[in-house]
């Protein structure tokens, strides 16, 4: 039954497909704003430590289940533990989930689309703040206009989820993950030509421990598992596409290493310029809708770096929806027996049917996002460590690991994460989420 399954070509294809869902909207804007809100330097190290000590080991579990099942996330948990119905749970979340992400995901990445028509027709330059700010406040609270731009990112979207993996999700992230690699560094060049790049480089690198508690360090983890894309199946559903003699644990080394690379990056990128305009650098959503441009305006070559900015959004964000959309789409045609063409029909109208209602009712936006993130991606991340640690087990995860033919030798730390550090901490940051820890962390 497997035979033909579909599969990434080669080691640059996973990793390009893998990082292209890893890097978006969460690195390029919210990273920075995070970070800088939170301690900079102090905040880095810790979101470091979590990267490398929970989040490549839970992405490395994403992998090996898809991988091992050769089935996406709804289907792989029937076949790897076929007594153990309860953990059907994961597909179910992991689906639905992808589902419910993608309908306001899709939204915010209809923006991007928007602004970077506005940037290629010149029409960002000239304003004053306020004419940018009420410009982003009048498109972002219309319909007809966001509705328009949803369907022309869903459109796009379904036309690289359409062609399959090898001839849709591979051929397209290979060429646009370099892009936003090169689009990423020129604006990092141009930052530190900038007169504020001492002080934004010091505003994002300097540790400042003072503000650093338990809110932040839990924080750190949550913004970890979103930047990853860890969680939700969506690793795993890739990890069924990857060939028996790619190495999964350099996989998720080279894909964790990259995404914290481009949120690195994107900090880099926006804060020098931000203090070079002297703009607040704590300005929250609005940061890339609304500050940006008005730096754009003030800085030598802006219409091409406004230009440069929003494709490098919108490209971060179409790779990631492009994940999203195939979780779905597997699903239809796995358990469905739909052929791709219908099931990438079926899922990008009924998607694009929800986001319409996220425009329409912004609570609705509000709403998935809370949802999805508070609860349903900690609870999946909990029961994927937890199913890899203490159900696969050792021995079944070296050999899947060692299946290149090569010897890895940190098994035995990789299973004490997943059974015992990985489930405690992300239960942790459930608990945050559910307001349960503010009673004793401050
Ligand atoms: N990792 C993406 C980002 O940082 O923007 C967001 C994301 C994509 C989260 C896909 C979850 C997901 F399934």
């Amino acid at each position: 039954m497997n035979q033909k399954r579909d599969s990434f070509s080669d080691k640059f294809g996973v990793i390009a497909a893998a990082a292209g869902s890893a890097i978006g909207l969460g690195n390029i804007w919210r990273f920075p704003y995070v970070l800088g809100e939170n301690g900079g330097g102090a905040f880095l190290l810790i979101y470091l430590f979590f990267i490398v000590a929970i989040g490549v080991p839970v992405m490395l579990s994403e992998l090996l289940i898809g991988r091992r099942a050769q089935r996406s996330v709804f289907g792989a948990f029937k076949i790897l533990a076929p007594g153990l119905k309860f953990f059907k749970v994961v597909g179910v979340m992991g689906v639905s989930a992808a589902f419910l992400i993608l309908s306001f995901y899709a939204v915010v990445a209809g923006w991007t689309v928007e602004y970077t028509m506005l940037a290629v027709g010149n029409q960002l330059v000239d304003k004053t703040p306020v004419e940018l700010s009420d410009m982003f406040a009048d498109f972002s609270s219309s319909v007809w206009r966001p509705i328009l731009y949803l369907l022309v990112f869903m459109a796009m979207t379904a036309g690289i989820v359409i062609g399959g993996v090898k001839n849709g999700i591979e051929k397209y992230t290979k060429v646009l993950m370099p892009i936003l690699f090169v689009i990423i560094l020129v604006l990092c060049v141009n930052a530190l030509l900038l007169d504020g790049a001492v002080e934004g480089l010091s505003f994002l690198f300097q540790p400042d421990f003072s503000k650093i508690n338990g809110i932040v360090v839990l924080e750190a983890l949550g913004q970890a598992f979103f930047s990853l894309s860890i969680g939700m199946g969506i690793i795993a559903t890739y990890g069924s596409y990857i060939q028996k003699k790619e190495n999964l644990l350099n996989t998720a080394i080279s894909v964790s290493v990259a995404d914290t690379l481009i949120a690195v990056l994107a900090g880099v990128a926006i804060f020098p310029a931000v203090f070079a305009f002297g703009i607040q650098p704590d300005a929250g959503p609005g940061l890339v809708f609304v500050t940006l441009p008005n730096i754009f305006n003030q800085m030598f070559g802006g219409y091409f770096f406004a230009i440069a900015f929003f494709v490098l959004l919108l490209i971060a964000a179409l790779t990631s929806s492009v994940s999203l959309l195939e979780v779905v789409v597997a699903y239809i045609t796995e358990e469905i027996h739909l052929s791709r063409q219908k099931a990438t029909l079926l899922a990008t109208v009924m998607v694009t049917f929800l986001g319409v209602f996220c425009v329409i009712y912004p609570f609705l936006f509000d709403s998935f996002d809370y949802v999805t993130s508070n609860f349903m991606l900690p609870i999946s991340g909990i029961l994927i460590s937890v199913f890899v640690g203490w159900i696969i087990g050792k021995q079944h995860t070296k050999e899947e690991l060692e299946a290149h033919g090569g010897s890895v030798k940190i098994v035995g730390v990789l299973i004490v994460i997943l059974k015992i550090v990985a489930p405690f901490a992300i239960a942790l940051v459930f608990m945050k989420n559910l307001g349960l820890l503010d009673l004793f962390i401050r």
